[in-house]
């Protein structure tokens, strides 16, 4: 992709019945780092997410709490969702709510045009329902509980509760008309669904057939009406999955849609059907392109299970960021866990990446790198002289980790890309030992040999803020100025890092970029 390009890139958007917890502030880190790093390569990238208010489990919860689903949506997004970008740091460029009157009417304007052109017919559904997931079900998605408030009934696997038998009368979408086309672009574009996984699985599924899909109720009207019969509301999921063109001006502002569309969309994994059979068929009945890639990413677990709030095993992220901080929180669930893959989230093991990888690797390094140039040359960086093979070394890992981070991002492998930048960390660290330039200051006919190391140490410095400033942008940011950056940070090229040189003078660091945290042995929790 080259300069300039647009890079639109997604989040689901998030059910307003409850508070976030880590699971959802995952997606968004994911999403933004990945935003950020394109923006630092010179594209044009822009980040969405948003919160999903319509359906029947947003308004059985605002009845159970006394209030409308209105009232109760405007309150979870001004009161939790949107704080939790906040919190988390993330630098959306718009927040798409299902109830915006854009949406709406974008939503009214893709039906219609999906009702005019025959992909729309009028029929009953009789079947299982589940509110948890908002989806119909069929009877091998559902086990007999084997004890509990429900046993011997028939619940949702997923969320072990009895799901609902529906007998309405509803529209329907056409989709068993896509089954073969769908095939089609799985077969042509091979990383349209990532990773492997979620592929096969995906796949497997559609060549069992698909069937039409119910795309309107009528039993309730907390919905997107739908345009030719006001006494249905659209289903929920076809009128959230439309959020990723409505945001951007599908059907009122076609410059900016021609501009942005088609998306990466990042999503859970329990959701990928959503995102890569449901909707690329509507798409494609739309005549629009589908989506550049659709990665399911895995879980974070709690005690071994998937971690959710219905499962009491929540956990909000400000809890760790209050002790952490943001760049902590990021850097945690981005480089523990293998994108793609489930992770287990335990306490310890963030505290002590934390200690280890974090306030003793990176941050160390920069405040020893910074104190010494303040004590031996008075705050002036030095100038490199003679090169040995040692700086050599330092000089190609710095190349190396600029290009591996930017060749694993662009397949989603965000771990990966920070694990290549880490070997500079290490390698400086390891580099520093090494040349001890605390024994070098003791004679000055080792003064130019001092200079040199310490001027491949801040240009490694530099490197490397550049190349962590997606994923940690608040200690980066303190980075770049104590060592003299001259320009903003996040707009330094990323794909050219290993270049970043400079002659000016560093100032001390206002205070450690990682602060020592005292943890509690037992919880493991500050
Ligand atoms: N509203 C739908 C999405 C509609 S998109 C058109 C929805 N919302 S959700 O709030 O339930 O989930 C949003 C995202 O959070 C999903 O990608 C889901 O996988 C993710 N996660 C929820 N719990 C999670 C974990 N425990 N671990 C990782 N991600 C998890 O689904």
């Amino acid at each position: 992709m080259s300069a300039g390009d647009s890079f639109y890139i997604a989040t689901p958007i998030f059910y307003v019945n409850d508070v976030p917890h880590i699971g959802h502030a995952y997606t968004e880190v994911a999403a933004d780092v990945l935003a950020r790093w394109h923006r630092q390569r010179g594209e044009d990238a822009w980040l969405l997410t948003g919160t999903d208010e319509h359906g029947q489990k947003i308004l059985r919860t605002a009845v159970a709490n006394n209030t409308t689903p209105q009232e109760w949506a405007d309150r979870l997004v001004a009161d939790s969702w949107q704080p939790l970008l906040e919190t988390i740091d993330i630098a959306n460029d718009d927040f798409i709510r299902t109830t915006d009157e854009r949406h709406e009417k974008a939503v009214a304007t893709f039906l219609q045009r999906l009702y005019d052109d025959g992909h729309i017919y009028a029929g009953e559904y009789e079947g299982y329902y589940c509110v948890g997931c908002e989806e119909y079900k069929q009877l091998d998605d559902l086990v007999t509980a084997p004890d509990g408030e429900y046993k011997g009934q028939l619940v949702c696997a997923i969320h072990s509760r009895p799901v609902e038998i529906l007998k309405e009368k509803n529209y329907f979408f056409r989709m068993s008309d896509f089954g073969q086309k769908l095939l089609d672009l799985y077969e042509s574009q091979p990383d349209f669904v990532q990773p492997a996984s979620v592929r096969n699985e995906i796949v497997q599924f559609v060549k069992q057939g698909l069937d039409d899909l119910s795309i309107s109720r009528s039993s309730f009207d907390w919905g997107v009406k739908v345009p030719w019969d006001e006494t249905h509301v659209v289903y929920v999921w076809f009128d959230a999955l439309l959020n990723y063109v409505s945001a951007i001006g599908y059907g009122v502002d076609d410059e900016q849609f021609a501009k942005r569309w088609p998306a990466v969309q990042l999503v859970g994994k329990d959701i990928a059907r959503f995102h890569a059979v449901i909707w690329p068929a509507m798409l494609m009945a739309a005549g629009l392109p589908v989506p550049r890639a659709v990665f399911g990413h895995g879980w974070l677990l709690v005690g071994g299970e998937k971690m959710s709030k219905s499962k009491l095993t929540g956990i909000a992220p400000s809890q760790i960021t209050d002790t952490f901080g943001s760049d902590a929180f990021r850097y945690y669930f981005m480089s523990a866990i293998t994108f793609g893959q489930d992770g287990s989230f335990s306490w310890e093991d963030l505290s002590a990446r934390y200690q280890a990888e974090l306030a003793n690797g990176f941050g160390n390094l920069a405040s020893r790198v910074i104190a010494m140039v303040n004590k031996y040359f008075d705050g002036e960086i030095p100038t490199l002289g003679e090169l040995t093979a040692s700086d050599e070394a330092i000089i190609a890992t710095q190349k190396r980790a600029t290009e591996k981070s930017n060749a694993y991002i662009d397949t989603f492998a965000i771990n990966e890309a920070l694990s290549s930048v880490w070997q500079l960390v290490d390698e400086l660290n390891g580099y520093i030992t090494e040349q001890e330039p605390w024994a070098l200051s003791k004679d000055p006919a080792n003064r130019e040999r001092l200079g040199t190391v310490l001027a491949t140490t801040v240009n490694g410095l530099g490197t490397l803020a550049i190349l962590l400033s997606p994923v940690l942008p608040k200690a980066t940011e303190k980075l770049w100025t104590a060592i003299g950056g001259v320009g903003e940070l996040r707009e330094q090229r990323i794909d050219d890092a290993q270049n970043w040189s400079h002659s000016g003078r560093v100032t001390a660091l206002e205070s450690s970029l990682f602060p020592r945290i005292e943890v509690d042995a037992e919880s493991g929790t500050a």
